[in-house]
């Protein structure tokens, strides 16, 4: 199938001269922008979102200036986890102002757009079997649009809330080429260190895009009668030992943190003191560190 950069010509639509566009822009809206991090894993719904929510509150709560991007298009949730589901965008001459949080964290998802609570979100093509061959271009133009047009003003950090699947880093490292470092999330399951360790190849291997480090979630349960921490799931091989790579933290399962993403309340907020939240404190001071030094 050719790509767009090899058609003869494009109809009159300056295709590429539209995504230039649109990519000068992403890079001056980043230039006030200290440090960019990915939240990702190759594996669905062992606890990305949740961790770029936390992640972000508790880099906030440590006076950081902070903005998230859902780059779930299609599954965005953090609007909701973040408790900022009822914002309404403010549209300017300059862009879109972000949602709020109630500590100050900036978000944009696909969410705050979607006028119903069970829309999908469909992308426009002749026929939906069509919409297949154009979802990932759509996707990839949304994601660029978010960056480029939402007024972050001066951000220490910007997190970037990956969907699953491995292949979602390329494009986003084509979108910001300077990515600071990539946040890689697992659970303790042989299936989910399997395909986890292929993101990290291709992070470091074939994209060359520093690892910030490994965090575990939902690393263990803490019985809340006798306070023994029980694991949940089965791998034999240490974190250590699968990745070689920096160990951020071990997040435990906590049932208040599925409670507050579920009803936006700010879980480190409300349970500072807990064992999750200061796991989850230690892995934000492990990114700070991480950039220390780093003068941008
Ligand atoms: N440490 C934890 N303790 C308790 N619940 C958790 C924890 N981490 C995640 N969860 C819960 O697990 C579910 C999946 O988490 P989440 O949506 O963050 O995963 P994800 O990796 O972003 O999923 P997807 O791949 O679909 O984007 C959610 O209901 C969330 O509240
Ligand atoms: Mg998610």
């Amino acid at each position: 199938m050719k790509s767009y950069k090899d058609l003869p010509s494009d109809a009159g639509s300056n295709i590429i001269g539209q995504v230039a566009a649109q990519s000068t822009r992403v890079q001056k809206r980043l230039a006030s922008v200290k440090h960019t991090v990915a939240i990702m894993s190759g594996k669905g719904g062992v606890g990305k979102s949740s961790l770029t929510a936390n992640l972000a509150t508790a880099l906030t709560l440590k006076g950081n200036t902070v903005g998230v991007v859902d780059a779930d298009i299609n599954g965005p949730t953090l609007a909701k986890m973040m408790g900022v589901r009822n914002a309404t965008l403010e549209y300017s001459q300059t862009g879109v102002k972000p949602a709020t949080t109630a500590l100050g964290t900036k978000l944009i998802s696909m969410d705050l757009l979607l006028a119903e609570d069970d829309a999908p979100v469909i992308w426009n093509a002749h026929t939906q079997k069509d919409a297949f061959t154009w979802r990932s271009t759509m996707e990839v133009s949304a994601l660029r649009e978010f960056i480029a047009d939402t007024e972050w003003g001066e951000l220490d950090y910007l997190l970037l809330d990956l969907p699953p699947g491995t292949d979602r880093l390329p494009n986003l490292a084509e979108l910001v080429p300077d990515l600071g470092g990539v946040v890689v999330v697992t659970i303790p399951s042989e299936v989910s260190q399997l395909i986890v360790k292929k993101s990290v190849t291709m992070a470091k291997d074939i994209l060359k895009i520093p690892i910030i480090g490994v965090v575990e979630n939902m690393a263990f349960y803490i019985c809340q009668h006798c306070g023994e921490e029980e694991p949940l799931f089965s791998a034999e091989e240490s974190l250590n030992g699968a990745f070689q790579q920096a160990i951020l933290g071990s997040i435990p399962f906590d049932p208040r943190l599925a409670r507050a993403s579920d009803n936006g309340t700010l879980y480190l907020d409300e349970y500072p003191d807990v064992p999750a939240s200061k796991a989850l404190i230690g892995v934000a001071e492990k990114i700070q560190a991480f950039f220390q030094g780093d003068t941008k």
